[in-house]
């Protein structure tokens, strides 16, 4: 049987409720530069993580359906910040600073990686980290590293396969099999992946049916 599959397409009432938790009012909250300026845990909250540029300011704007509410843009390195986005009164979407890479000096560099590692490692209300990779590429080294940082904190991560508009269905095929490949590693990997474009709004409902799943 095959590990780690894709998610299934959603029935018309699992799209409603995706699309009835995303119809609700999102708000950017604020921009944390240091674990003491974490709000309170007190709200369903998921992250987006990722290597620098994989897509993950773009898939916060596509499933809430905002042009420019995270800042996305060509420079890797672009979100230095945690930053916290209320969505209804219920849940926090959280965009995090790319990993592996980035314009910006050494020792800020360091900062938020150690703030990224942090968050993602004792957070007490994070119920799951997507985890973003970029479909052309798979999984590199340093997700690894990641996958296995959040296996000893015991932090359940989902993969999200990012940019489908980009490679051909058969580099699209094989990245996808050794994405599953690695997962199978993986104590906290949950086993299904999602895979989406936000340039083509591809895979989006099925994101935010999951996340409205979470409880
Ligand atoms: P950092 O904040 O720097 O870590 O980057 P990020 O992961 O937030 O990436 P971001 O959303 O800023 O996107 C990086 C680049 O990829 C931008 O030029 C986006 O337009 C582009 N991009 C994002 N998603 C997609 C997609 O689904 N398809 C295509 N073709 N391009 C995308
Ligand atoms: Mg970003």
């Amino acid at each position: 049987m095959l590990k780690f599959p894709i998610a299934q397409n959603l029935t018309e009432l699992d799209r409603q409720k995706g699309n009835l938790l995303f119809s609700k009012e999102v708000t950017f909250l604020k921009g944390v530069v240091d674990i003491l300026g974490l709000p309170n845990c007190n709200r369903i909250e998921v992250c987006f993580a990722g290597r620098s540029n994989v897509g993950k300011s773009s898939l916060i704007n596509a499933i809430t359906l905002k042009k420019s509410l995270a800042r996305s843009s060509n420079t890797p390195g672009r979100t230095q910040e945690i930053n916290f986005f209320t969505l209804a009164n219920t849940n926090y979407l959280v965009d995090l600073p790319g990993y592996g890479y980035a314009y910006a000096p050494i020792r800020e560099v360091e900062k938020w990686q150690k703030l990224l590692k942090d968050y993602l490692t004792g957070r007490a209300s994070l119920r799951r980290v997507f985890l973003l990779i970029d479909s052309r590429h798979g999984v590199k080294e340093i997700d690894e590293d990641v996958m296995l940082l959040l296996d000893k904190a015991a932090v359940t991560f989902q993969v999200v396969m990012t940019k489908i508009d980009k490679p051909n269905k058969k580099e699209l095929q094989k990245s996808i099999e050794k994405t599953q490949r690695a997962l199978g590693k993986h104590p906290a990997a949950f086993p299904e992946i999602l895979v989406t474009s936000s340039a083509k709004m591809e895979g989006i409902d099925t994101l935010r049916t999951t996340i409205a799943n979470i409880e």
